[in-house]
């Protein structure tokens, strides 16, 4: 059914499932005894968060924000707008921002530095995908699954239109479906 709008498969199950395997020892390793906050990013974050804290055998806490750009009026100030705030106070925890695409980077750059703003002891970024070619801002990930060329890709909580999230892997969609729908 949605295999049919997909052009090529960029990233299987199987090997996004055996990255986050890895993601998820390294940070393991690294927020032992930190009581980290795993801070999930609406709603593209979702598949990928869900995966990569059940290969985290440590205790944590996770909560979500809901955020939108503002879109092109406010290219240069890179503003983002909270549609919904985390729960928990900030103050003095070890934040790791869940994300599933770094691209702009004005999304990340605006919440790295409100959570700094907030007082965390630190602030550090996982996501799936890194498009370094769509970068307008210059911030990185800490940890990154895999990176992707300037091409349209869907899956695994990346949408178009808010379809395809569910797709188990990572794949480039047919053009004619968004000439379809333009
Ligand atoms: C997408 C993606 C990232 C952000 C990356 O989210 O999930 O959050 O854009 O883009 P940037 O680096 O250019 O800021 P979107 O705002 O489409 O919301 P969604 O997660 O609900 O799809
Ligand atoms: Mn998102
Ligand atoms: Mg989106």
């Amino acid at each position: 059914m949605l295999e049919k709008d997909i052009k090529e498969t960029f990233y299987s199950k199987e090997e996004i499932h055996e990255r986050i395997a890895q993601l998820g020892k390294t940070l393991s390793e690294d927020y032992k005894d930190k009581n980290p906050l795993v801070v999930g990013i609406l709603k593209g974050a979702v598949p990928f968060l869900t995966d990569l804290v059940r290969e985290m055998n440590i205790p944590l806490e996770m909560d979500f924000m809901d955020v939108s750009s503002y879109g092109n009026t406010t290219v240069s100030s890179g503003e983002v707008k909270i549609l919904k705030d985390l729960d928990t106070v900030v103050e003095n925890r070890h934040l790791l921002i869940v994300e599933d695409i770094i691209d702009s980077g004005r999304t990340l750059n605006y919440l790295v530095n409100l959570l700094k703003y907030r007082q965390a002891s630190s602030v550090k970024i996982v996501t799936l995908l890194d498009k370094p070619d769509g970068r307008v801002i210059d911030i990185e990930a800490d940890y990154v699954g895999f990176e992707v060329p300037n091409e349209f890709v869907v899956g695994f909580g990346l949408d178009y239109a808010e379809r395809y999230r569910n797709l188990p892997y990572i794949g480039v969609l047919k053009p004619e479906v968004y000439e379809k729908n333009s």
